[in-house]
């Protein structure tokens, strides 16, 4: 793709990107799956749409690449056949609509974000606290989507964990900031010993315990700068967590992990990696916007040499990263020795 043809998609990808997700709402590319090269007269009384417009839909779609016309048939490319069509918790079809409804209405409130450096965004949910997800708490629907799309890209980020994270003789493993126990849930499903305790906000703890259920799986409402662990846990898993909370605030988390550790003890750091010079990642670029202007104000998608740093800061030794995991994901651990001994 030459640079004119990225800019034009980039500058028209607002108006695409809503033409993907109410063909996900309408359902069209699970008609097509199940009904590849149908014309557009028979899909729009399959949908129960005016052929007028499904025509405009379809145009858009067409331009995506994501449905292929050969002759009057409309048929599904392989990746919406793969990202779309298959019903899957990591499907697509559960992360954009979260995009859609939280995300992108607030990209509109950067330049005051930027100008006035605080999450300008934030001011469309009522409620006092400083974060998004706090103020969630008192929107369940919204919270809903937000957990449903989180749970959905993390699943399709999870093979790389499960498969750089030994956890093999680790009993007691704490989840912080775990959301709604997707990657709980997968871990103790892997490793027939282990125990997880899963920390989050009361609102997602409760959601936690409905959705992803399981004795080997204890959860609690806790706020991760006031941990009360005292040296409890063979390892302590941050995912996609961290990268929330500007440099003081994961100084301090750190402080609170290192407590709840044993000794030997070590933290996994899993979540997005842009390069070092932080000039490449779309999926990391889009989230560290998304955390500046709505869900925190204060966090980036760091690259992992400021973890490196921030472990080594922190009092951890053997501090290693395994980099370039898919959807430009990187994992950094470091392991955690006691002073005295
Ligand atoms: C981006 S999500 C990551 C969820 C999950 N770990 C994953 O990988 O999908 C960040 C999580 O941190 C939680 N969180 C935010 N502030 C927190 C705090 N102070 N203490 C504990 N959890 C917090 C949010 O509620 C949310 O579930």
């Amino acid at each position: 793709m030459d640079d004119f043809e990225r800019f034009a998609l980039i500058v028209n990808g607002p108006a695409l990107f809503n033409a993907i997700v109410t063909a996900i709402d309408l359902d069209l590319f699970r008609f097509l799956e199940e009904s590849p090269g149908r014309q557009m007269s028979e899909i729009a009384e399959s949908l129960e749409v005016e052929p007028s417009k499904l025509r405009v839909l379809l145009f858009a779609i067409c331009a995506t690449g994501l449905v292929k016309k050969r002759g009057e048939g409309y048929s599904n490319s392989a990746l919406a056949s793969d990202f779309f069509a298959k019903a899957g918790q990591d499907s697509w079809s559960r992360i954009l609509p979260g995009w859609r409804a939280l995300y992108y209405p607030a990209f509109a409130h950067l330049t005051n974000s930027v100008k006035e450096s605080r999450n300008a965004a934030l001011d469309a949910y009522p409620g006092s606290e400083d974060t998004l997800y706090a103020r969630l708490q008192r929107d369940n629907v919204a919270e809903a989507l937000l957990h449903d799309a989180m749970s959905a890209f993390t699943l399709r980020s999870l093979p790389s964990l499960l498969q750089k994270m030994d956890l093999g003789g680790c009993r007691r493993l704490l989840d912080l900031g775990g959301g709604d126990g997707t990657t709980a849930l997968a871990l103790v499903e892997m490793y027939p010993e282990l125990q997880v305790t899963l920390v989050d906000l009361p609102s997602v703890a409760e959601r936690a315990r409905d959705v992803n259920d399981h004795e080997r799986i204890e959860v609690l409402s806790g706020d991760a700068f006031a941990l009360t662990f005292d040296e409890e846990f063979d390892a302590v898993l941050c995912s996609h967590f961290l990268e929330v909370f500007s440099p003081t605030q994961i100084l301090s988390i750190l402080s609170g992990v290192r407590h709840a550790l044993r000794n030997n003890g070590r933290i996994y750091i899993y979540g997005f990696d842009p390069n070092d010079q932080e000039t490449r990642g779309v999926f990391s670029a889009r989230l560290a916007l998304y955390l500046t202007t709505l869900a925190t104000g204060n966090g980036m998608t760091y690259p992992a040499g400021d973890y490196e740093t921030w472990l080594i800061e922190s009092g951890f030794v053997d501090v290693s990263s395994s980099r370039g995991l898919p959807y430009e994901h990187g994992l950094t651990q470091g392991v955690k020795v006691d002073s005295l001994g």
